[in-house]
């Protein structure tokens, strides 16, 4: 009786790694286009999720450096492995209710598995993380993109431009943001980032927040 169990266990271990092993890491590759908006698999490299270096075998909610794990997943004792993993892509709220990935889940099995090989195969080193789409290196910025001076008046503000120029937003247009990572701006000189300078709407991206209202003047011509 106990042994009969004991190979009804392993016959369920058995077919479910060979289910596991089908994955093709190739197609898994494509697959994590899905991902890719929000999780790199450089190592320390966090965007919106933290990075996906080495995830295999690793407690949830312990990527080193990512300070955004909602709490639900820190505590949830789950380890990631080809089973683990394969629940959380399927629907990761049902894994750990309270995640805070905003990730409706794969309900296909197939693609499933090939993610699951790709993320073990670049977890064990087997195939190179992929180069992710940089974020725009605003240390670089050439003149026409720096910000050299903000002014606000009534519900306007003025932003020249380091080539001299001068623009006016409706101040509901323009908006406000830090980047604190090796390509954001250097101190003190904020980067203006906006869909062309022809745009209605911009962002104006400093190196912390206390340098913002520090920045911006009162100033009516
Ligand atoms: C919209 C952004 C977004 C998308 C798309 C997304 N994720 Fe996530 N992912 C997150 C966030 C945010 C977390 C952290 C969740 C938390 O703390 O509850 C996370 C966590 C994870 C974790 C746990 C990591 C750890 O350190 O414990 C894994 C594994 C994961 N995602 C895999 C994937 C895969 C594979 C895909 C593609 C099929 C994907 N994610 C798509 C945002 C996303």
């Amino acid at each position: 009786m106990i042994l009969h169990r004991w190979f009804a266990a392993l016959a369920v271990l058995v077919s479910s790694a060979a289910v596991f092993a089908s994955g093709d890491a190739a197609r898994g590759a494509q697959a994590f286009r899905a991902c890719a908006g929000c999780h790199s698999l450089a190592p320390g490299d966090h965007r919106t999720g933290p990075s996906l270096a080495g995830v295999f075998g690793r407690r949830a909610g312990t990527a080193d450096g990512f300070r955004r794990y909602s709490e639900a997943l820190r505590k949830s004792g789950v380890v990631w492995d080809a089973q683990t993993l394969d629940a959380w892509l399927r629907k990761p709220e049902a894994v750990v209710p309270g995640t805070t990935m905003a990730f409706r889940g794969l309900p296909e099995a197939n693609l499933r598995a090939d993610l699951i090989a790709y993320l073990q195969a670049v977890s064990g080193g087997k195939i190179a993380a992929p180069k992710m789409p940089g974020l725009p290196d605003l240390r670089a910025a050439g003149a026409g993109d720096r910000v050299s001076a903000i002014t606000h008046c009534g519900d306007t503000y003025r932003v020249t431009l380091g080539d001299g120029t001068q623009h006016a937003f409706w101040e509901f247009n323009l908006r406000f943001k830090t980047d604190s990572s090796a390509h954001g701006p250097r101190r003190g000189q904020p980067v203006i980032v906006g869909a062309g300078m022809g745009g209605d709407r911009a962002q104006v991206v400093f190196a912390e927040p206390a340098e913002i209202s520090a920045f911006i003047r009162n100033h009516c011509e």
